[in-house]
């Protein structure tokens, strides 16, 4: 059985909404210290809405097709909605990760969510509180050999 499913290979083989939004209206990076892997999500809201995402993703090949799906999985959505999306959530439209692949889906919506923050702050609406499952995905996301 391939170690990867079709749908991770196709995001990192052709990975959606790369790049860099100059005039972004929120930036999020994030990134684990133990492989190095660096994630920066940009998104451009419009009437409460993720209007356009790019990321720029140095990382593995999990890493690459999470930041592909999460920035497809955040388009159009309200930042609410945006909140709401779950490593979980990521992993199962990817059709599954392998288990050590599993923290690179927590940089995902991590660096997604502090472009939300980012946003936010520049409304001056503050950082605002973090979601709980945020600071515990922050605490989880610690990078294993694999
Ligand atoms: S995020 Fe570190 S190996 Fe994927």
């Amino acid at each position: 059985m391939p170690i990867y499913s079709d749908k991770v290979m196709d995001h990192f083989m052709n990975p959606r909404n790369v790049g860099e939004i100059q005039n972004a209206d929120g930036v999020g990076e994030v990134g684990n210290p133990v492989c190095g892997d660096m994630m920066t999500f940009y998104i451009k809201v419009k009437d409460n809405r993720v209007d356009d995402v790019k990321f720029k993703t140095f990382g593995c090949g999990a890493a690459i097709a999470v930041s592909s799906m999460v920035s497809e999985m955040a388009k159009g959505k309200t930042l609410e909605e945006v909140r709401k999306i779950t490593p979980d959530m990521v992993a199962k439209q990817l059709e599954g990760l392998p288990k050590n692949k599993h923290h690179c889906s927590n940089l995902g919506a991590q660096a997604l969510n502090k472009a939300v923050d980012d946003y936010l702050a520049k409304q001056g609406k503050g950082p605002g509180v973090k979601s709980r499952r945020r600071q515990k995905d922050e605490k989880e996301a610690t990078c294993e050999e694999g």
